[in-house]
């Protein structure tokens, strides 16, 4: 399989509740690498790009407000296959239907507050990594 790179932001509820590290090293575990790392606040025009495809969804309102809400730790990760790993690692969107020994699973608390985004394709992750990274 390629080397990919992939877009990953552990979201406020990850930073707030303390499992930057944690999530860090499960990347590491896993074999992929972080290339770059910034803590800092997602602006509105940042996170409306991010979250395009959901414009005019009911949960898109609250999802740019909660994204925005404070800080987040936006990274580049690169590995074999990057993209489904780190989706994978990642668990299921809704923490409640996450499995135990995902990020989401163990972490996750609610939809919104589901301590981490990450990529779902290498076209997706390219447009992120641009938003964040340029
Ligand atoms: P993400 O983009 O944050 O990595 O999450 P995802 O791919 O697993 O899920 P996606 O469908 O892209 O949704 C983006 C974020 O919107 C919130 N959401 N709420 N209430 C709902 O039905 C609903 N659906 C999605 C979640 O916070 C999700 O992470
Ligand atoms: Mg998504």
């Amino acid at each position: 399989m390629a080397i990919q790179k992939t877009y990953s932001m552990i979201k406020p509820d990850g930073v707030r509740n303390g499992h930057i590290g944690e999530i860090i090293n499960r990347f590491e575990r896993a074999g992929l690498t972080v290339e770059r790392m910034e803590l800092g606040m997602v602006t509105p025009e940042q996170a409306r790009a991010n979250y395009a495809e959901h414009e005019g969804k009911p949960f898109y309102d609250g999802l740019i407000a909660y994204i925005t809400s404070g800080p987040v730790v936006k990274m580049v990760i690169s590995g074999e296959g990057a993209v489904a790993k780190c989706r994978s690692l990642m668990g299921a969107t809704n923490p409640a239907e996450a499995a135990p020994g995902t990020i989401r699973g163990d972490f996750g608390l609610n939809m919104d507050e589901n301590v981490i985004h990450g990529s779902d394709s290498p076209e997706s992750a390219e447009r992120e990594i641009n938003i964040f990274f340029n």
